[in-house]
């Protein structure tokens, strides 16, 4: 069985969404999970789903059941009318994001120590930081600290996440500029 979180599949930037779920004899061994939080910037409504086969759904709709009693009823609807409203606001908002990717990556690439690579989809910057000397962990906790810039050490995700921290656009372009600044002017003193 393949567990296939596609939550960010809307939020592709270069090329096209493909769900492991259309490759011929995959449809039956693909449980498919998706929600509310980034296409609709629905975050904390606790509002998603997953697409697998009828047998396998009736046991995880007895779990869900009995685990959490369901997704509140108000939220379900609001659900509903995201998914049947105008899409305009999805398009719009990827867009929003290209546009703070490109400046926020570009700003980064700019920062002493910093290298970081153009993300394809979802709104996250992921740069390499191991030319500044630090490691992820304790470079995430001064930025957050002596900076006032709040980042994910890449070590949070796995080992492999050592010498990578992660941003995230999901904000005004004049915050992110300033968080930048805030950046830029720490690593100058500290890298
Ligand atoms: C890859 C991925 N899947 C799922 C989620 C969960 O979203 P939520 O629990 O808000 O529906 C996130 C949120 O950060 C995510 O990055």
């Amino acid at each position: 069985m393949v567990l296939s979180d596609e939550i960010y599949s809307r939020l592709v930037f270069d090329g096209e969404h493909h769900s492991i779920m259309s490759v011929p004899d995959f449809q039956e061994r693909t449980i498919l999970l998706d929600g509310f939080s980034k296409t609709y910037a629905m975050t904390g409504w606790r509002l998603g789903y997953g697409v697998m086969r009828p047998d396998l759904a009736n046991h995880v709709a007895r779990l869900m059941t009995n685990s959490n009693s369901c997704t509140a009823s108000f939220t379900q609807i609001a659900g509903l009318e995201a998914l049947r409203g105008d899409q305009a606001s999805v398009d719009q908002m990827r867009a929003e994001f290209r546009r703070r990717r490109d400046a926020f990556v570009a700003g980064l690439n700019r920062i002493k120590g910093f290298s970081c690579r153009m993300p394809k989809g979802a709104f996250y910057a992921f740069p390499n930081v191991t030319q500044t000397g630090w490691k992820s962990k304790k470079l995430s906790e001064a930025l957050l600290e002596q900076a006032g810039v709040a980042c994910l050490s890449g070590s949070s995700f796995g080992e492999f996440g050592e010498g990578y921290l992660r941003f995230s656009v999901a904000n005004s372009l004049e915050n992110l500029n300033q968080a930048l600044r805030q950046i830029d002017d720490w690593t100058k003193k500290h890298v």
